[in-house]
């Protein structure tokens, strides 16, 4: 025991980020676990904007270290802007940053294959493009390429000149474009090799002997429970597990290490990109919840898909992830609506029922329990006792109806404004 995990427990974008931050003060390493570049992790740290794509944001925490873990797929040019980005406040990441050996690498081949194969497609998925799917495809394939295979020239050259070689022919004969130069490829690759080489460790290895010597370690996803790849819409999902298996899986600890998990919620739910989304509000509402809720995709720019909250979405996240607790983010966004709708169910075929049936969403009704709002700007509330009563009728209710004891309230984008409830 010793490891807390904070999981995303609707379609991504629930303020993980800036949850992760404020468990960041009570952690002594933060492990980030699955997905790449395709996450944006937005924090606000005394009115400054940051975002991260690849390092764990616990690293604007002085003194934490912070490890990119096996289940993640590392895209060398993000990491490596991340790391200058952040050389250049002058953080120092000397000790400060580790990465797995096991991790997989992306390169151009990956994106231009992500990006050919969506525009190739009927039924387009709206990935990020970021080469995130076929980089697991093949870590699945056994064809990719890992952090540790770079330091290994015989293993980098074989790998390395078979996959442009698989790529380029998919995407001149298949997708009608432009091959990648090898030596082109091979550059970038050792560039990165030269900047990364200190970082590149056995990480479960160093996380267990952590661990042993009482260190508290945080795991951190990405994305979220409806977009596991498993569990999620499929095929509208990404390609990696956000869920606690892919927590386990991508850091390399085991179930026993676990103390708590994490199911990081937003008040109301977003969708980014394709798929069913059976809350969804296309009108007002869902104008008004992107506007205050500054629902723009953190990677992509792209507008966030609004709508009211999903009990038996969650409850399905509670269930497969084990959540023991739940942080509750953006509050704030939902002040000045005369009423609050809340999906308690769904009907299915001429049938209510409270699970989430992710193969046939698409056909779902929510069945929706309407609750007063309140009027007040909550964004200055530090306590759970400061909120207005509606607001805390609100979510009472949510804790109550998903069965996950609320634990943390997040009312603004500033660090000063995350609270525990009693
Ligand atoms: P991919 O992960 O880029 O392959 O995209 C697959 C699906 O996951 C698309 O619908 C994306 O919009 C969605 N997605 C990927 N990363 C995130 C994220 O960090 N937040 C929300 N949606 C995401």
């Amino acid at each position: 025991m010793g490891c807390i995990v904070a999981i995303g427990a609707q379609w991504g974008d629930e303020g993980k980020a800036k949850m992760i931050d404020f468990f960041s003060k009570d952690t002594d390493i933060i492990v980030r676990y699955q997905g790449g570049a395709n996450a944006g992790h937005t924090v606000v740290v005394d009115g400054v904007k940051h975002v991260f794509h690849l390092i764990p944001s616990g690293i604007l925490h002085e003194g934490k270290v912070c490890v990119i873990g096996n289940g993640v797929v590392i895209d060398p040019e993000v990491l490596l802007e991340e790391m200058e980005l952040l050389e250049s406040k002058g953080i120092n990441l000397k000790g400060r940053l580790y990465i797995s050996d096991a991790a997989h690498i992306i390169l151009p081949l990956h994106k231009a294959f992500d990006e050919a194969m969506e525009e190739f497609r009927s039924n387009k998925i709206g990935t990020t493009r970021r080469g995130i799917g076929p980089a697991y495809s093949d870590k699945c394939l056994r064809i990719g390429l890992r952090m540790g295979d770079m330091f290994d020239k015989d293993i980098l050259h074989e790998r390395l000149t078979f996959d442009i070689t698989l790529k380029n022919l998919y995407l001149e004969k298949v997708f009608s474009r432009n091959p990648f130069p090898p030596e082109k490829i091979f550059a970038i690759v050792e560039h990165f090799r030269g900047k990364v080489k200190d970082m590149v460790i056995n990480t479960p290895h160093y996380l267990h002997t952590a661990l042993d010597a009482g260190k508290k370690v945080l795991l951190e996803g990405a994305q979220g429970f409806a977009l596991d790849i498993d569990h999620g819409t499929y095929p509208f999902v990404t390609s990696s597990n956000p869920t606690i298996g892919g927590a386990l899986l991508g850091s390399g600890l085991n179930a026993f290490d676990i103390e708590k998990i994490y199911g990081i919620t937003k008040a109301y739910i977003t969708r980014v990109g394709e798929g069913p989304f059976p809350t969804e509000e296309k009108g007002e509402i869902g104008e008004m919840l992107r506007t205050r809720g500054g629902e723009f995709g953190a990677t992509t720019g792209r507008p966030r898909r609004c709508g009211w909250f999903d009990l038996p979405l969650i409850r399905q996240a509670r269930r497969i992830n084990g959540i023991t607790d739940m942080a509750l983010t953006k509050l704030d966004v939902l002040s000045g609506l005369q009423t609050i709708k809340i999906a308690a169910a769904y009907r299915l075929d001429g049938k209510q029922i409270d699970y989430f049936p992710s193969a046939q969403l698409h056909r779902v009704e929510p069945v929706y329990t309407e609750m007063p709002g309140w009027q007040e700007d909550i964004s200055a509330c530090t306590s759970f006792a400061s909120l207005p009563k509606q607001a805390q009728n609100y979510v009472r209710y949510i804790e109550k109806e998903s069965g996950i004891k609320l634990s943390i309230i997040s009312n603004g984008a500033d660090r000063k404004s995350t609270f525990s409830v009693p």
